[in-house]
């Protein structure tokens, strides 16, 4: 079905592997597209609860996007695989299902930037994390500015994406870059296991916490209809009161908690921490 994509569905958790070794898995068109394609498969198939995306071979997750289709290009037409693949990425942030990368050797330009789409990220020791479009004339162009800024502060981001310099693993979780490293063969076996405990939980809940979190950082917002981001975190006086409650994460976040209480789950969750037994969800 994918010619770029291996895809495996095991226990609820979709594995997705881009699967260009010979060219590092830099994201081409046809990466892009197919990416596009899989993210939908994840929001729409019940089966899948949540989702790996990963890079084959042993070398890369993915060096970055392919650089031999940027030649001759307009700014138009870079603006337009701006926009492809950033909004891609955008609906990877904003997926009520955890989408988590689990980084092999190079996770470079675009591929660090996919990394950062997804919810968190492990890492094993191989992996390289950096943001060099600086050296090619370039920036980050699929929401990398944004997004490693936010996770590893200004000045940091700034260093990294000014210098070009690639990151290693030990900097990577200093930075909060990654929220684990593994051996190189237990990196899929540790995604896995994370997973599997979080897909025991009330997924009215995960997609609720998912929603919340990215309104902290306007991830994910032009896909939900959020294009007016109110970037206003800490809701002033005034942002409170007349910003729009689906874009305030203050004030979203206490819909969200009344929502829940008017799910079966929650009242599940509830009786059963009371009876001392498991809760059993059906994400309803
Ligand atoms: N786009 C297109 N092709 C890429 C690529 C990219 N981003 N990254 C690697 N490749 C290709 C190489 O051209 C090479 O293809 P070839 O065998 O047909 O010549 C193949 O993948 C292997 O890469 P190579 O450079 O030989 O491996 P290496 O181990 O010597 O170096 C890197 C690895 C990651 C340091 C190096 O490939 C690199 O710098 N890649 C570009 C990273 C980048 O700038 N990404 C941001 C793009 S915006």
């Amino acid at each position: 079905m994918y010619t770029t994509l291996l895809t495996d569905l095991t226990d609820h958790i979709l594995t997705v592997t881009i699967n260009r070794p010979d060219k590092l898995n830099a994201l081409n068109k046809t990466v892009i597209a197919e990416l596009g394609e899989v993210v939908s498969e994840i929001y729409e198939n019940k089966e899948i609860k949540s989702a790996i995306i990963t890079g084959a071979g042993p070398k890369a997750f993915v060096a970055g996007a392919d650089i031999s289709e940027f030649l001759g290009l307009s700014k138009e037409q870079g603006q337009a695989l701006a926009k492809k693949g950033g909004d891609i990425f955008l609906r990877i942030a904003a997926s009520s299902k955890p989408i988590v990368a689990a980084v092999n050797g190079f996770a470079l330009g675009g591929g660090c930037e996919l990394a950062m789409a997804c919810h968190f990220r492990l890492c094993n020791t191989t992996a390289r994390f950096g943001q060099p479009e600086v050296n090619l004339g370039l920036i980050p162009g699929y929401g990398g500015t944004q997004r490693l800024t936010q996770l590893v502060g200004r000045g940091k981001a700034l260093e990294l994406m000014l210098t070009g310099r690639m990151v290693d693993p030990a900097e990577a979780l200093q930075l909060g870059l990654v929220n684990y490293i593994t051996e190189p063969d237990e990196l899929l076996t540790k995604t896995r296991e994370i997973l599997s405990i979080i897909n025991q939980k009330a997924p009215i809940a995960v997609h609720h916490i998912i929603e919340c979190a990215n309104l902290a950082t306007g991830d994910g917002a032009a896909v939900s209809g959020d294009t007016e981001w109110e970037a206003d975190p800490f809701g002033g006086d005034d942002a409170a009161s007349t910003a729009d409650k689906s874009s305030n994460g203050f004030l979203r976040e206490r819909e969200a908690f009344g929502e829940c209480f008017a799910t079966e789950d929650m009242q599940e969750g509830a009786r059963a921490f009371l009876e001392k037994r498991k809760p059993v969800f059906k994400g309803k």
